[in-house]
């Protein structure tokens, strides 16, 4: 990668090639101890990374949906509840719902933060929502299902609105689960509480995935469940082991989800470098705002809010020629990617749900102007600027057209 070679839209090799020795280590020592399941290396794991999200309780599990959904089985989501999400999401976030027993239903986006509008939130349970007689809860005035629990995602390292969305979480009954799969150490202020609150502490639970990709990424697949809930720790704990509490004693059916102790062991290390791999990534975010600032209008820069520290899992710009950039940038060898280009109520999978085009016009519209830049640890200045001109020549040769 020189100056003007190629530039890829992430860049794990480097990284782990700086802690080769340590993670071979993890690995020679679970073939030596044959401990690959379980074990002091996952329990060491989870209290790390409890301690880190700043939560009681860390639970591994196999992947981000294993934690999204042992976090909603566990916090009592019954079979034909609604749980409300957004559509401008990964479908992880979805099928984790359908696959607890629930039925997703979507809140649009705010089109600056990307992440749930709580304006919207208040929109849906005013309007479409009323409470039952009996039970007091809340219930889907044309489905009839009662709408039990809603499950912000903090898109690309930024975290939802949290505080007025845990109001009307409160006020109508609703569970919260954060879909924190991509905002490992992310951090917002709570006006509330006054004081800034890390991803993963927030809601009744959180979901973080450590897919390779991610912020903490492991080198194979894995999650975790935080909470400050010993109980639903308990029970995430349970599920992720076919359902026993003591080896053979199943008091449920569960699943085989745990996170192995070799991915524990090298989440361990890499854990350790995370808070200084933040920071680079919020330096480069810093770096990419600075050197886009002229293009003004036509490329947009992410919403910075006062009140959110984004750990920049993307970096993502909006602009109306997003394909024809896209093109450009790959042309000059330039890693880009579209999280995500069909917002999950237009995916085929969903297509028997009835939802339509127009539906939720917020996430349709970013949907089609999203693009994200190269950003991972390591990203140098020198590929950023190479970066950001060949966005600048692209943006002045079209302005001309
Ligand atoms: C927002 C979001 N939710 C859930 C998941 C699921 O995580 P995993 O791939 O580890 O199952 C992801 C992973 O990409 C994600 O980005």
């Amino acid at each position: 990668m020189t100056q003007h070679g190629k530039i890829p839209f992430v860049d794990l090799g480097t990284l782990h090639r700086e802690l080769e020795e340590e993670l071979v280590t993890v690995f020679r020592s679970a073939l030596r101890t044959a401990g690959f399941i379980g074990g002091p290396a996952v329990e060491g794991f989870e209290r790390d990374f409890a301690q880190f999200c700043e939560t009681q309780f860390c639970v591994g599990v196999n992947s981000g949906t294993d934690a999204l959904r042992f976090a909603l089985i566990a916090a009592g989501v019954q079979l034909g509840d609604i749980v409300l999400t957004v559509p401008f999401t990964f479908i992880a976030t979805t099928e984790a719902i359908s696959q607890a027993g629930a039925r997703p239903d979507f809140v649009d986006i705010n089109g600056r933060t990307f992440t749930m509008d709580p304006e919207k939130l208040r929109q849906y349970l005013e309007t479409q929502c009323v409470p039952d007689e009996v039970t007091g809860r809340y219930v889907h005035k044309t489905l009839g299902r009662p709408v039990t629990a809603v499950v912000p995602v903090h898109l690309y390292g930024q975290m939802a609105d949290m505080d007025p969305i845990l109001e009307l979480a409160a006020h109508y009954k609703l569970t919260v689960i954060e879909d924190a799969c991509q905002a490992h150490g992310a951090e917002s202020f709570s006006k509330k509480r006054n004081r800034w609150l890390k991803a993963g502490s927030i809601g009744r639970a959180a979901a973080f995935s450590f897919y390779p990709g991610k912020n903490l990424g492991a080198c194979g697949e894995g999650g975790a469940v935080t909470t400050n809930d010993e109980e639903l720790a308990r029970k995430v704990a349970m599920l992720r082991d076919h359902g026993q509490s003591k080896k053979y004693y199943h008091d449920v059916e569960g699943y085989n989800g745990r996170l192995d102790s070799i991915q524990a062991g090298i989440l361990r290390v890499k854990l350790r470098h995370l808070s200084r791999w933040n920071e680079q990534r919020r330096e480069s975010a810093r770096i990419y705002d600075e050197l886009l600032a002229p293009l003004g209008g036509s490329v947009i820069c992410p919403y910075k809010s006062s009140s959110s520290k984004s750990v920049y899992h993307l970096y993502v710009v909006r602009t109306q020629f997003r394909d024809e950039l896209q093109k450009d940038l790959n042309e000059a060898g330039i890693g880009t990617g579209i999280h995500y280009p069909i917002p999950i109520h237009l995916q085929a999978a969903y297509a028997s749900m009835g939802w339509k085009q127009g539906d939720f016009p917020e996430s349709e519209e970013a949907a089609d102007q999203i693009l994200s830049l190269p950003m991972f640890p390591g990203l140098t200045a020198d590929q950023q600027k190479q970066v950001t001109e060949t966005i600048s020549q692209f943006a002045i040769s079209y302005a001309g057209r």
